[in-house]
């Protein structure tokens, strides 16, 4: 089996994985990466392995994080794995979000399709193996909900105390009633996410919890799985582009780590362009990268209705840069009202997201516009990962299809002033009728006489 260390992104020193919770390079501060020291990574002889586990039953082969199992091996024995089983994603052609967008041909990989309904899972599993593997018994993270259901549910499920810090009244219902369901200590914190990031990584070694949040290399081991198994569902043929929502930037980061891996391993001999969208209220990598020093991380005080990428400092900026230097990719930002609407055209693909999901349909909609500056061809194969389940927040979708939709709406508890009312282009608007068949009949046919079939 391959060795792992821990390997500092910035001065290179390598630390052993399994002794101790560490999530910055004692020498430099920097982050850290897991590094293994490459052992039966034959990749033709793994892609045949592969393809073999699935027709398994055993739990580690159907997950769609383990199945990948010699591409993320730190851990020492196959009895620390923690999976529910998660992954196995799939591929969805949406061709009404193609046109929209002005592409040829569009595919999502719906994250959503997770067990907590996010990608987070795949990073869940990892991450809390690590847990495992350390001993450890209590998990923290903060979250703007998504991290924070996921850990919730693996935390109960291996056994451990889950301990979440959120920003009070700034996460959809769904998440909320997630990590409450699956037994989290549940801190709402009277700040915005990057109190609540700063407040974990202040009293975690003081009280002995171990950090979850993206800072932790091993939950990024889990899920660069999502590019591995993207390429594995693609018989191993790379798409032009991979477009992702970029908030605490772990996301976009674990990509293209496991991108350049595959691509270092011989498993692919191209790279597809990470192409990473902001909320335009939310887009310190955006500002980083067209600010005059790239190199110095560009804070915001975060605003946007996508409570998921409401983040103003995300701790994973520098790996995310090194994503988009390593595939030729690009970062741009979208607006609530592009955001809105390109999550109503996903949702008549059949297909549903939540918001933070949408940017990155919006995003490529936006590239595409842009013309002759922007690097992106119409006929390229573009994958979009869909981050999200719609259900997450329902909240948001039913004010957006009734016209109640406000910037500075940010969940039922709080609502502030009412300004900066969103468009709704594609609404559908709910019909209310009296509870007799003909009036309903009457609006039916009403309707059909107006409405083209979609
Ligand atoms: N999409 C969704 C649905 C998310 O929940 C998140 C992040 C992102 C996109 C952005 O991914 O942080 O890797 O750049 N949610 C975190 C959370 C921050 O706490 O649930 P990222």
């Amino acid at each position: 089996m391959s060795h792992a260390y821990l390997q500092c992104i910035e001065c290179g020193h390598r630390f052993p994985s399994n002794r101790e919770a560490i999530y910055a390079c004692p020498q430099c501060g920097d982050l850290l990466d897991v590094v293994y020291d490459w052992q039966d990574a034959d990749a033709d002889r793994l892609k045949t392995l592969f393809r073999q586990r699935r027709v398994s039953n055993a739990p580690i082969d159907v997950s769609g994080v383990w199945r990948y199992r010699e591409l993320i091996p730190f851990y020492t024995d196959e009895a620390q794995i923690v999976t529910y089983p998660e992954g196995n994603t799939q591929l969805l052609d949406a061709p009404r979000s193609a046109q929209y967008a002005g592409l040829g041909r569009l595919t999502f990989k719906h994250q959503g399709f997770n067990p907590t309904g996010s990608f987070k899972d795949n990073g869940m599993a990892t991450g809390v193996t690590q847990a495992r593997v350390l001993g450890a018994r209590v998990v923290a993270c903060a979250s703007t909900g998504n991290t924070s259901a996921s850990m919730a549910a693996y935390a109960t499920r291996a056994g451990m105390l889950g301990v979440v810090f959120i920003p009070e009244g700034q996460i959809a219902f769904g998440k909320l009633s997630q990590s409450l369901d699956y037994g989290a200590l549940t801190l709402q914190v009277r700040g915005d996410f990057d109190a609540a990031m700063q407040l974990v990584r202040e009293v975690a070694p003081q009280v002995g919890m171990y950090i979850l949040n993206s800072v932790n290399a091993f939950r990024l081991e889990g899920q660069k799985t999502i590019a591995i198994e993207l390429l594995d569902q693609l018989d191993w043929r790379v798409p032009d582009r991979l477009v992702v929502p970029g908030g605490n930037l772990g996301n976009s980061s674990a990509l293209g780590k496991g991108l350049k891996e595959l691509y270092d391993l011989g498993f692919i001999d191209k790279l597809p362009r990470i192409t990473i969208i902001q909320a335009a209220g939310a887009d310190p990598l955006y500002r980083t990268m067209t600010s005059p020093d790239p190199d110095r991380l560009v804070t915001v005080y975060a605003r946007t209705l996508a409570t998921a990428i409401k983040i103003g400092r995300p701790v994973s900026w520098k790996k995310a840069k090194r994503s988009m230097t390593w595939t030729d990719g690009w970062v741009t930002e979208v607006t609530e009202q592009e955001i809105a609407d390109a999550k109503a055209i996903i949702g008549r693909d059949g297909i549903g997201c939540e918001p933070a999901s949408a940017t990155t349909l919006a995003g490529l909609k936006r590239l595409l516009e842009e013309g002759t500056d922007a690097p992106i061809d119409r006929d390229e194969e573009v994958v979009a990962i869909l981050t999200g389940n719609v259900l997450k927040d329902p909240d948001y979708t039913v004010r957006y299809h009734l016209g109640d939709l406000y910037e500075d709406y940010v969940t039922e508890t709080v609502v502030t002033s009412r300004s900066g009312k969103i468009d709704t282009h594609f609404a559908n608007h709910p019909i209310e009728v009296a509870a007799n068949a003909a009036a309903i009949i009457a609006v039916i046919e009403r309707h059909l006489a107006q409405v083209a079939p979609v």
